[in-house]
């Protein structure tokens, strides 16, 4: 038995790779086409396609609301398209059911932003937690040597008798990242990791979402609104305004993009748009705020 690879010696039914169909490139892990979400008729998602890189770290960036924690919910089909497809490995995966989607599932970690830890459960309990799901009557002696190696790799280890509530911030979302990792997941989702941490807290969360890439080999996607986060992390970063993809690329190519509403947010500014509405709601007085005061 290995820690990493194989859960105690039980091996994942659906743990081989599929070569990548008619429907993907063999360096596209996920695929969504054309996919767009309404709520109602509230348009989130408007006729977006993307492809995300096999064993890359892919970003997500965009204002609050913009629809980031809906397109990654998509990834794993945890909310339906109104229209379009999405793809894992070159399978359409859009259209199973929630017992094949299961099994898929597996394959991923994710790190939601309200995927809390159990209260009631020790870290290591959380840890175990999937592995028994997906692993029916395990014991905790035969998980014990897999929870040390996911504890260890987020620099927890000797934390297994903890409670959530002994913890900080920054340790809970590490713990959460070892569950996360417990399936041995070929793709990690990360939903907003750093918020509601200090920059060191933080950059720790960076170099861990740097270390599981290195180390796994696994293909992340990330999504943030923190820019140093984005940097660091991302080999390929997307802005989502408005529920399009307004712009793509590495992380020059996101400094250097001329389209404003990038140079907006990523330069932390106040839009035209956002101080109208704040003006409207009496938030912000008209003349002690003009967007020249937001500008360099
Ligand atoms: N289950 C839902 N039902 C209705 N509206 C939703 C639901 N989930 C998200 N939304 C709406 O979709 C928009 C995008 O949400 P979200 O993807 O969470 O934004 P963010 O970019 O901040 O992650 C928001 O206006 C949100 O209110
Ligand atoms: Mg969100």
């Amino acid at each position: 038995m290995t820690a990493d690879f194989g859960v105690c010696g039980l091996e994942r039914q659906n743990d081989q790779k599929e070569p990548a169909g008619e429907n993907g490139a063999a360096n596209t892990q996920i695929e969504v086409r054309n996919l767009t979400k309404k709520f109602g008729r509230k348009l989130v998602l408007d006729n977006v396609s993307v492809s995300i890189d096999r064993g890359k770290t892919t970003v997500i960036i965009g204002p609050s609301g913009c629809g980031k924690t809906v397109l990654m919910k998509h990834f794993i089909v945890l909310q339906r398209p109104t229209a379009g497809e999405v793809y894992f490995d070159g399978q359409r995966i859009d259209h199973l059911s929630e017992r094949e989607l299961n099994r898929v599932r597996t394959r991923f970690g994710y790190l939601f932003q309200e995927g809390a830890l159990f209260d009631s459960m020790s870290v290591a309990e959380n840890i175990m937690f999937p592995i028994k799901q997906h692993f029916k009557g395990v014991t905790w002696r035969q998980v014990e040597d897999v929870v040390k190696a996911k504890l260890a790799m987020v620099g927890l280890d000797g934390f297994q008798n903890y409670y959530p509530a002994n913890l900080s911030g920054g340790q809970r979302k590490r713990v959460a990242l070892a569950r996360a990792i417990a399936l041995n997941p070929e793709v990690i989702l990360y939903d907003e990791p750093t918020t509601g941490l200090d920059p060191i807290r933080s950059d720790i969360i960076n170099e861990l979402v740097l270390k599981l890439e290195r180390d796994l080999g696994v293909t992340s996607v990330v999504v943030t609104h923190d820019m140093r986060s984005a940097y660091k992390v991302g080999d390929r970063i997307i802005m989502l305004h408005n529920g399009r993809i307004i712009a793509d690329g590495d992380a020059d190519h996101i400094r250097d993009h001329p389209h404003p509403t990038v140079q907006q947010f990523i330069n932390g500014q106040v839009s035209e748009d956002d101080l109208a509405v704040l003006r409207m709601s009496g938030a912000v007085a008209t003349s002690q705020f003009l967007p020249r005061d937001f500008q360099q």
